[in-house]
């Protein structure tokens, strides 16, 4: 049996078949909520159930506490009507009628900025165009059927090559094989684009960006897009890392700075060894923002890597530096339920 979901705010309605998520059925609508995970993991399709009543679906359980669910909160990625609903939550334009693909691609290069982080180039197939938004990102479909997903560094207007970067797990499905077997040339799968990390471009204010270890590929893109669209808003990026390496790309950053009047990078490291011999920010990199911005009330903040980073980034700078929570944008690099890490 369908239930009819609709948006509080807009109005906006849509069906939802049964077994489908609120997710789901949005954007078979051609309606897009925020997202990031799809799997009850990184908590950015979190919404408002106003009325009605769903199953709240297999998530993690810091995801969605059971005060939240008290309170009237549900992940929309994960959950599923049982009567008639009415929600209230952010809806995104611009990615609606972006085709999501399964596509092959070769690999035409596997460099290694840093010990444990690896950028892949992969090629799509002559003829082949993918249509995407800077920040979102893709699936690796593996052999075994599992998924990993991974952020496209590289912005639209230079998709020559889709560019990943990966940060090696020990014994990820798919990190493990990109630093031992994997080679130039081989077929690759992947379903995309996905994601609304994206730049808001009717915005006119300032923007820090946050990034915590490879979080820095979608923001990479993100930022080369900006540059690109000649967007002339303040821009300071925030890049953490434990160790200088980390930072893996930290020259090009600097670039940007010399390139860009309306941008500026801080590097911050949070456990440099004396052999590192750093000199610059130490501490936590949303730390370092708050230091320099304890007022974020004019400001856009998207924050990108690791849970912790962005969930600390979110709860400090909207509770302590007055950010509206609806100016701060993130993807958060999770491991999911089932196991899918990216
Ligand atoms: S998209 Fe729903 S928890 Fe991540």
């Amino acid at each position: 049996m369908a239930f009819h979901v609709t948006i509080q705010k807009s109005g906006h309605g849509f069906d939802a078949a049964d077994g489908d998520t609120v997710l789901v059925a949005a954007q078979a609508a051609g309606i897009t909520l925020p997202y990031g995970c799809r799997n009850g993991a990184c908590g950015a399709c979190k919404g408002k159930i106003v009325e009605g009543r769903v199953d709240y679906g297999a998530h993690q359980p810091y995801t969605l506490t059971d005060s939240e669910k008290a309170a009237g909160f549900a992940l929309f990625c994960c959950a599923k009507p049982l009567t008639d609903l009415i929600i209230d939550a952010r809806e995104i334009s611009g990615v609606g009628d972006i085709q999501v693909r399964k596509l092959p691609c070769r690999v035409m290069s596997i460099e290694k900025p840093a010990p444990d982080v690896a950028v892949l180039k992969l090629k799509l197939p002559a003829n082949e165009k993918l249509q995407f938004l800077a920040g979102q990102y893709i699936e690796m479909l593996l052999k075994d059927g599992k998924r990993r997903a991974y952020s496209m560094a590289n912005p639209p207007h230079d998709a020559e090559h889709i560019e990943l970067h990966v940060r090696r797990m020990p014994g990820g499905a798919f990190t493990e094989p990109v630093f031992t077997t994997l080679k130039e040339k081989d077929i690759l799968r992947f379903e995309g684009p996905m994601g609304t990390f994206f730049l808001r471009e009717e915005s006119d204010k300032p923007m820090i960006f946050v990034a915590s270890g490879t979080g820095f590929a979608p923001i990479k893109a993100v930022l080369e897009h900006a540059f690109h669209a000649g967007i002339e808003r303040q821009i300071v990026l925030y890049w953490g890392g434990r160790r200088p390496a980390d930072i893996y790309l930290s020259s090009l950053c600097e670039q940007w700075q010399r390139d860009h009047a309306n941008f500026s990078f801080i590097p911050v490291v949070s456990d440099a060894l004396p052999e590192d011999q750093w000199t610059g920010r130490a501490g936590f990199v949303h730390r370092a923002v708050m230091q320099d911005f304890p007022d974020l009330s004019g400001w856009q903040v998207y924050a990108c890597g690791a849970p912790i980073v962005v969930d600390s980034a979110h709860k400090d700078f909207t509770e302590q530096c007055g950010l509206p929570d609806e100016e701060f944008f993130s993807d958060s690099f999770t491991a999911s339920v089932d196991g899918v890490a990216r």
